[in-house]
């Protein structure tokens, strides 16, 4: 590459276009909105345009613009992105218009696709330093079926794609010739801000589209002379984009596998990383294990050797070392978190609310709902229990059937239960109450008063039994 003068790219600023409408996907959510790995595609773009340290990053809004700046967070963060306005939507050119006054002089402009949400880091610093602050520099990729995309049209050359880059062709403006070429447009560009203004300014709509292509800046360049370099990359990931419900599976499936890779190297034993999704971030210490059909939501963490069974949803929470998770467990801890201590056992069918905290060597067993609630080492509830706004001193044994009546159809009230308690089953422990340590209630009881540490509490009808009782019979028929 010629190097003289030198090259000096200046800041870096991001474009994001995301004003289309996604007709395919035949959803009232705005295409950028749909989500992948959990996440709106087009936060993933705007992710990726912040950890190239971009100095603005401007998003293009049209369809669903109050939604998508909604979801960006529009003016309530720091981080929120620019938004520039496309009503109505007139092709790429006309959306790069609308973002122009935005962007300074003095950098460089970096154009991404709201519905492309896994464009990389290290491509975009690429395709930056070969813009160099004063060349056109564009994503490129071949592929095998080109049909939709602008064709790349070089100058004829001794090998395929060596000659110079002369224009980008759409499919509906392309002849025969031209629509064999395999090598196409990622709609991802790296150019100088003031040359792409000044281009911008140029655009006409007399195309078979009747749009304003972003794409004719490539034949102002080369009028002006300036170079034009193409960037090919072969990784079709990075630029793949979303059109339809069925690429976006596909690339939720691509991504899927990537994160599970990721894992997987780390030392991560997944039973299969076809069966594993992950839509968040899940810090694993060493010997994690997770079975098939797991999903991880919002932030998780696992401690070392924890054990994740089959078919069980995690969100935001911490399970501590040598935890095991059995099969088809939800955990939840949405805002407040969830805790799981050392060496706890949870499940089958277990379900874990926002503030579950649980000390080490709890037994959490099947059918059973603890929500905002604490309980001490050793404590366990085996089976078909209710545990909200409770306090559960160590070693309590918390019989099956047993609730917490917590609610009293307008407040919520706390039950504590002292350490070593024995809770028999089926009872009700109705909230404000408090179950002195060491007691015991019995089962079936419903208990309104707190009770005296070591106390035998047993609050239902006394049974009677009557001898010999005749059941009723039925009158004989004449
Ligand atoms: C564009 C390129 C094409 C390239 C392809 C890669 C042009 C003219 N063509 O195709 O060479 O191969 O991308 O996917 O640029 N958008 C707006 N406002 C508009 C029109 C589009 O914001 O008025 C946004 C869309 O929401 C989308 C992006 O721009 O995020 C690309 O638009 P799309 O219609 O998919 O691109 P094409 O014109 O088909
Ligand atoms: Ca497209």
């Amino acid at each position: 590459m010629n190097k003289t003068p030198q090259d000096n790219q200046g800041p870096v600023d991001v474009v994001i276009m995301a004003a289309g409408k996604g007709t395919r996907m035949k959803s009232s959510l705005p295409k950028v909105l749909h989500r992948l790995g959990g996440r709106a595609l087009v936060a993933h773009v705007v992710d990726t345009a912040q950890r190239i340290g971009a100095r603005h990053v401007v998003v293009v809004t049209g369809h669903g613009a109050t939604d998508v700046e909604t979801a960006l967070g529009s003016g309530t963060n720091a981080a929120a992105p620019l938004f520039a306005r496309q009503v109505p939507q007139l092709g790429t050119g006309h959306a790069m218009q609308q973002a122009a006054p935005l962007l300074p002089d003095d950098g460089t402009v970096v154009v991404l696709s709201g519905d492309v949400p896994l464009i990389g880091e290290d491509t975009l610093r690429a395709l930056v330093a070969q813009s160099g602050g004063r060349r056109l520099a564009l994503l490129t990729i071949r592929v095998d079926e080109p049909a939709g995309y602008g064709r790349i049209v070089r100058a004829p050359a001794a090998h395929e794609g060596e000659g110079e880059v002369q224009a980008i062709v759409e499919e509906k403006d392309a002849s025969e010739a031209q629509r064999a070429i395999r090598e196409i447009y990622s709609g991802v560009m790296a150019v100088p801000a003031q040359m792409l203004k000044a281009w911008l300014t140029r655009l006409d709509n007399k195309n078979a589209q009747g749009e304003y292509y972003l794409t004719d800046v490539v034949g102002f360049a080369t009028v002006d002379g300036v170079p034009v370099v193409a960037h090919l990359t072969d990784d079709a990931l990075q630029v793949a984009g979303v059109n339809s419900p069925a690429q976006l599976a596909a690339l939720e499936r691509a991504y899927q596998r990537r994160q599970a890779d990721a894992l997987m190297a780390q030392g991560v034993r997944l039973a299969d990383p076809a069966r594993f999704d992950l839509r968040g971030t899940l810090a694993c210490e060493s010997d994690v294990e997770i079975d098939v059909n797991c999903v991880f939501e919002g932030a998780v963490s696992l401690g070392a050797g924890v054990r994740v069974g089959a078919n069980c949803v995690i969100a935001n929470a911490r399970i501590e070392t040598g935890a095991v998770i059995h099969p088809f467990t939800h955990i939840d801890g949405e805002k407040a978190g969830v805790t799981v201590g050392e060496g706890s056992t949870i499940g089958p069918f277990a379900r874990l609310r926002p503030g579950a905290r649980l000390g080490a060597e709890v037994h959490i067993g099947n059918f059973v709902e603890v929500k905002n609630s604490t309980l001490a080492a050793g404590a366990k509830a085996n089976h078909l229990a209710y545990l909200g706004d409770a306090t559960v001193g160590a070693r309590v044994n918390y019989g099956a059937g047993s609730i917490t009546a917590n609610y009293d159809g307008a407040n919520k009230h706390r039950t504590v239960i002292g350490d070593d308690v024995h809770v028999g089953s089926n009872c009700v422990l109705v909230a404000p109450v408090t179950i002195g340590a060491g007691g015991t209630v019995g089962g079936g009881s419903t208990v309104t008063k707190s009770t005296e540490p070591g106390a035998l509490t047993v609050a239902r009808a006394r049974q009677v039994s009557f001898s010999n009782w005749q059941r009723p019979r039925k009158a004989p028929k004449d």
